[in-house]
């Protein structure tokens, strides 16, 4: 557009106007509607009580150039503008959309308020598709209205900011699509996704880019990954462990580690849970789904970095050849580790992924995620994941960056005083600590640093809180969030050799 107000003249059954509080920064253009439509504008905001507060909205039937509808919405003040209240809105709007039965959403680009105009329309787009995200692949009748999703978001910009503009829509699309992939995957039911069902899947829907391994039972056996081949013992699917890979090491770039729990049903084990709500526990892939989708989302947004995912998959079922408390088992790294609750079976699997990525890569940066412990729950919640790290500087980078995606973290202590609580009479570890109820959070991160070599920078992300919701959020569905994706492109996109 060369003129703001060209676009009227864009066809739109939808046309969105963010606008700052009280309208000062964008009078003008209100006073060009307001001409437009003979008045009618200041008169629908009078009687609606319409100030532009933050999330406030209003839809109008306009008839003027090729718009068929406006939608103002608020974003409050200038001063208090961050990157997700520009997210908020879009998922508000687009739920609005939605319900009018409605697939396509054009906003003006709002320049009067001063923002970077990329991750503005990053962001709005992102978000314009993540809040209406449906799942519909195992009903075999679906009514019309379910199926109703935002299939295409513009975002109409004056011609300076175009480039821009146009760099941070592609980004949204991007980020959206592998987003939603790890939603489906983590939502599927755990038959869909066995260890074998779930590389097959990766097989099928990788970017070319991303060079994949996968070993199985044999290779796990030689190598030495003990932690994941005891808990797939009382399972009569087979473990696998993948290594998706992007880029190689130079010497100009960094390497990345991502770790994955991919436990693809938690059962406990012997040490069984109780049956309510057990279905959930199909979710306890969700960190291996988050390290795929941020794999396969940097093979196509790019990044000059090394980026190595692996993925630990098994389930965790009880039978006659399952682990059992008590037994003790030999990790990648040669550490023993006496098994006294065999619900507590993703720190072992993790162990021997964060043993090898140490061992094999030597990372300048190693993060895990995963859905690791119930009390991370019971501390923050829905809302945050839980952080722990051996590196100040690093975990500092991650809280930043997650604060600035809408996916927020915590961080936790690693204080040597937890890592005796993990201490076992027999073995060098215990899976769970002493006294049992105490520090459930920290206790499984401080069993994991076992696994981890000292020179190594390492982020333990507790996403059991983050990655499921039971109850539907704001603009966020019930089920699988996709929660960590973006944090992670954040950082490793932002992050450079010094
Ligand atoms: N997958 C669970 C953790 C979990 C619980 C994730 C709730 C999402 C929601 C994990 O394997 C587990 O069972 N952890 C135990 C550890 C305990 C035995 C030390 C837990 O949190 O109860
Ligand atoms: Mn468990
Ligand atoms: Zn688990």
């Amino acid at each position: 557009m060369k003129d703001e107000k060209e676009f009227l003249n864009h066809k739109s059954d939808f046309l969105v106007l963010i606008v700052d509080e009280g309208m000062k920064l964008c009078s003008d253009f209100i006073s060009f509607l307001n001409d437009e439509t003979s008045g009618h504008v200041k008169k629908v905001f009078k009687s609606e009580g319409f100030s532009g507060e933050y999330l406030e909205t209003v839809v109008m039937n306009v008839n003027i150039g090729k718009i068929e509808r406006i939608c103002f919405v608020g974003i409050g003040n200038q001063d208090d503008l961050n990157l997700n209240r520009f997210g908020a809105v879009a998922g508000k709007v687009s739920q609005i959309v939605q319900s009018l039965g409605l697939s396509k959403v054009s906003y003006v680009y709002p320049d009067y308020l001063s923002f970077d105009a990329e991750m503005v329309s990053r962001e709005l787009t992102y978000f314009s598709y993540y809040a209406t995200y449906t799942f519909l692949d195992y009903k075999t009748e679906i009514k019309p209205k379910e199926e109703i999703t935002i299939e295409e978001v513009e975002v109409l910009s004056p011609e300076n900011i175009l480039d821009d503009v146009m760099s941070g829509m592609d980004q949204g699309e991007i980020i959206n699509e592998h987003v939603t992939h790890v939603r489906d995957l983590v939502n599927a039911p755990a038959n869909y996704k066995t260890p074998v069902k779930f590389v097959d899947y990766i097989k099928s829907n990788k970017p070319k880019n991303v060079k994949m391994k996968v070993m199985g039972v044999k290779d796990l056996v030689k190598k030495g990954f003990g932690g994941l081949l005891s808990v797939a013992r009382g399972s009569s699917e087979e473990p696998r462990f993948v290594i998706l890979e992007l880029n190689k090491k130079t010497n100009d770039n960094l390497t990345f580690c991502l770790v994955g729990k991919g436990v693809t049903f938690d059962a406990g084990g012997i040490s069984l849970k109780p049956s309510k709500d057990m279905y959930e526990m199909k979710s306890d892939m969700g960190g291996a789904a988050t390290v795929y989708g941020t794999i396969s989302a940097l093979a196509e947004l790019g990044t000059e970095n090394h980026v190595v995912a692996l993925l630990p998959l098994t389930e965790n079922l009880p039978d006659g050849n399952a682990q059992k408390p008590g037994d003790v088992i030999t990790c990648y790294n040669g550490k023993t580790v006496e098994v006294l609750n065999t619900d507590a079976e993703g720190r072992l699997i993790l162990a021997d992924a964060l043993a090898y990525a140490c061992d094999k890569y030597k990372p300048n940066y190693l993060i895990d995620l995963a859905t690791l412990t119930g009390a991370v729950v019971s501390t923050l919640g829905n809302n945050a994941a839980g952080v722990m790290s051996n590196d100040n500087e690093f975990v500092a980078g991650i809280l930043i960056s997650g604060q600035l995606v809408g996916e927020k973290c915590w961080e936790l202590p690693l204080w040597d005083e937890y890592k005796v609580m993990v201490k076992s009479n027999l073995a060098d570890v215990a899976n769970i600590q002493k006294p049992a109820r105490h520090a459930g959070t920290i206790t499984a991160g401080a069993f994991l640093s076992n696994f981890v070599d000292e020179d190594v920078s390492w982020v333990h992300m507790d996403i059991a809180g983050t990655a499921w919701y039971d109850k539907d959020k704001p603009f966020k569905h019930s089920g699988a969030s996709g929660f960590g994706v973006r944090l992670l492109i954040h950082y490793i996109t932002n992050v450079w050799v010094n």
